[in-house]
Formats: structure tokens, C-alpha cells, sequence
């Protein structure tokens, strides 16, 4: 199948932006930014809009979603919106019980642990996708050539959750069952896989320009257990959107030892967290693919001359990869000052050759 005639990719009006040439492999002048969870906690103007709604209520309300995406475009003049949603939304559709406490994460009521627990599962194909399509077609009307990004979460990240019941430290649990009953893991995952790519199929369909897998958890796994019980799940999911050709991105948190693996599912652009710079990065993953990242949230509450620094260093390392995505290492912080998120735009999208170069002139200079 192909994308709808009035898609964005389709007409051309996101097509040569700064964010797909990128993820296709095509370096421009400037380098497109944009950060992971912009819409949220950090923006006064979203804690407004948020008031008295439930997080996944409000991710439910197609015009709500849509409004909450598109706050931090206007705000800081990123290259990309990403639809406000979350990773437990297709679940959540597709009938299972689960809410977000605030400060904690997704929290189910019920965790599955069993292949008893597996197979009592709902059918993804009934679930109904209507609210996603809407909101993104709504968001995406409002963009003009700006991209959306459209996102899903992995199938193990989401399965760490659901085998404990809510966040944990290590999943310990999940990493327990895909041994204990390799057979119970293999359904759970292929059960993920499907409900989670056909979240990630709606909307792409309704508009969104590329598609980002979260596998924020993977870098509790071990090479060989990444390799043989977890990365073909997360192809799976990406096999719902693989035919629409749209660029496809991979990020974990953790994820060094597996860059290479992420990047062998298949995808355009690695995203990469703030422990590995992205000339290293490049390396491991053998210089086939677009870089995402790595600028450390913990510097964006620094003073602003070591922050810059560090972002230019992180431009000045990214230029070793096919094309760079500027954005952060994990998530904003809630308590970040939304002043230096758009400083941060403003810098990237303005920096020079020689700045760039500059910050690596005293490389090797060990205090
Ligand atoms: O990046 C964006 O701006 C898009 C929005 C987005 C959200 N969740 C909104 C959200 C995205 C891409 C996600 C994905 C998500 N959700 C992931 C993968 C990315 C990552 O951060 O690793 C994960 C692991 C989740 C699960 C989840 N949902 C957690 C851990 C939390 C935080 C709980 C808390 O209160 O600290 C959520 C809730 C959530 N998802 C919030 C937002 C804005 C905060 C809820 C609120 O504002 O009340």
C-alpha cells in the first residue's frame, strides 16, 4: 500500500524538510532539532490545558492532543511535532485496563505473567484507532510544513510494564518470563507487536510524516537476549508501517552494547542516549545510519555557557554520521526552564562551522 494522495510526504509538503531529508541520509546546512516529550510538564501552557483531565483522557481527545502537540512548535520553532499520546494507548484501546499515576508511569490493573494471562488478552483487531486518527489529521492540518512524527513503544518496553503491573527497576519480571516460558514470552510479544504497530500504522495513515519505536527499557538486556527475544518483535511492529516508506527511527535508553542490532531491525535513524557520543556511536553502528541525539538532559539545567558548549560539541561529533538529528539523550525534564529549550533551537539552527569546530580545539586537554 502507498500513502493517501493528500498525505504530507505525498503532496511534497514535508518531503524536502530538514527533519526526512535528514533521516533519509541527505545532510543539510542546518541541522534539524526537536526533544523527546517537548509537549509536556515543562510547558506552563500545557500544565493549563491539562488541568482537571487524566493523562490518557486527555491523549483520548482528538482536539486536545492535537493542541497539546502543537504548543511546543509555536513555542520553540522545532523542526518536528510529535503526536502527544503514549506508549499504553493502544492497549488501553484495545481494552486493556491501565492508567498513568502521575510521577510513577503506567500502572495496569492486571499483570500478565502466564500464558493463561496471554491468551486472555483482547483481540488487537478490534480495537478502535479513531481518536489517534483524528487527532494527528488534526494536528497535522495545523502543521503545514512542519512534520509530524507518529511514535509506538516497543514491544519489550511495553511488556516490562504490563508482565509487572507498572514501572519497575531492571524487569526483572520480564526478563524472568521470556526464559521461564519462552513460549508465553514469544504470544505476549507477538501480541504487543500487533496492537503496537497497528497504533503506529493509524498514524502514519492519518498523516504523520516518520515513525519512532521506543525501546526505552533495552538497555536492561543482554546482547543475546536483545538479539534472539526481543529485536524481531520490534521488527514486527514495524513491518505495519514498512510498506508506507515513511523514515522510520529506533531509540532506547542504555542501548550502547546494542546500537548495531537496533539499527539492523531496519530503520533510517538510530536514537541514541547521552552515554555514548555520537562519533563512537557512528562507529558501532558502521556509519549506515542517521543519528538521533544526545545532548544529556541533565545539562539543560547547567548555566547556559557549559549547556552551549555541550551542544555544540554534540553537533560537532554528530557531523561524523550520515545526517544528525538534534535532540536530547532521553526525555525533557519537567522542571526544565522551556527559555532553554528554545535557546537551544535557536543555537542549533544557527551555529557555524567554525563555532562547531571550535569547541573540539582543546580536545585531549586533560584537566
Ligand atoms: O515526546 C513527546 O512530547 C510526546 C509524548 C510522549 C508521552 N509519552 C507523553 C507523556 C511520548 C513519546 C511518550 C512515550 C512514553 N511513555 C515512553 C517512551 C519514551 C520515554 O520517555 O522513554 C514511556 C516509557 C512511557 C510511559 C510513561 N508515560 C511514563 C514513564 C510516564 C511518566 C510518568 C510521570 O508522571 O512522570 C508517562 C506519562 C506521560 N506520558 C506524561 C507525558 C507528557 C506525563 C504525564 C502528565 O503530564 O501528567
Amino acid at each position: 500500500m502507498t500513502l493517501p494522495a493528500d498525505h504530507p510526504l505525498a503532496t511534497g509538503r514535508t518531503a524536502s524538510s530538514r527533519l526526512v531529508s535528514a533521516y533519509r541520509g541527505v545532510r543539510g546546512d542546518v541541522t534539524p532539532v526537536w526533544f523527546m516529550r517537548q509537549a509536556g510538564r515543562s510547558l506552563p501552557e500545557y500544565r493549563e490545558l491539562r488541568v482537571g483531565t487524566r493523562m490518557l483522557d486527555a491523549c483520548l481527545d482528538p482536539a486536545l492532543a492535537s493542541e497539546i502537540t502543537l504548543q511546543p512548535v509555536r513555542r520553540h520553532g522545532v523542526d518536528a511535532g510529535i503526536f502527544f499520546s503514549d506508549i499504553v494507548i493502544p492497549l488501553k484501546l484495545a481494552g486493556v485496563a491501565v492508567e498513568i499515576e502521575p510521577g510513577r508511569g503506567p500502572v495496569f490493573a492486571a499483570p500478565v505473567r502466564t500464558a493463561a494471562d496471554v491468551a486472555a488478552l483482547p483481540d488487537p483487531a478490534d480495537a478502535d484507532f479513531s481518536p489517534i486518527a483524528e487527532g494527528v489529521a488534526r494536528t497535522v492540518a495545523e502543521l503545514g510544513d512542519t512534520p509530524l512524527i507518529g511514535f509506538a513503544g516497543a514491544p519489550f518496553t511495553i511488556a516490562a510494564y504490563l508482565v509487572e503491573g507498572g514501572p519497575s527497576k531492571d524487569h526483572i519480571r520480564a526478563r524472568t518470563l521470556m526464559h521461564s516460558d519462552p513460549e508465553a514470552w514469544h504470544a505476549l510479544l507477538t501480541w504487543v507487536a500487533e496492537v503496537t504497530g497497528r497504533f503506529l500504522r493509524t498514524q502514519v495513515l492519518a498523516g504523520a510524516s516518520a515513525a519512532q519505536l521506543f525501546d526505552s527499557w533495552v538497555g536492561s538486556l543482554s546482547r543475546a537476549d536483545y538479539s534472539g527475544r526481543v529485536a524481531p518483535y520490534s521488527a514486527a511492529a514495524l513491518e505495519h508501517v514498512r510498506d508506507l516508506d515513511v523514515p522510520l527511527v529506533h531509540f532506547g535508553v542504555g542501548s550502547g552494547d546494542v546500537l548495531d542490532l537496533m539499527h539492523g531491525i531496519g530503520v533510517d535513524a538510530v536514537g541514541v542516549d547521552w552515554r555514548v557520543p555520537l562519533d563512537e556511536a557512528d562507529r558501532r553502528v558502521g556509519a549506515r545510519a542517521t543519528l538521533q541525539g544526545n545532548v544529556d538532559p541533565a545539562m539543560l539545567a547547567a548555566p547556559w555557557p557549559v549547556l552551549e558548549r555541550h551542544v555544540l560539541d554534540v553537533l560537532r561529533r554528530g557531523a561524523s554520521a550520515r545526517a544528525h538529528v538534534l535532540n536530547l539523550g532521553h526525555g525533557v525534564p519537567p522542571e526544565t526552564d522551556p527559555d532553554v529549550l528554545t535557546r537551544v533551537v535557536e543555537l542549533v539552527h544557527s551555529a557555524t562551522a567554525e563555532q562547531i569546530a571550535g569547541v573540539g580545539a582543546d580536545e585531549g586537554v586533560q584537566p
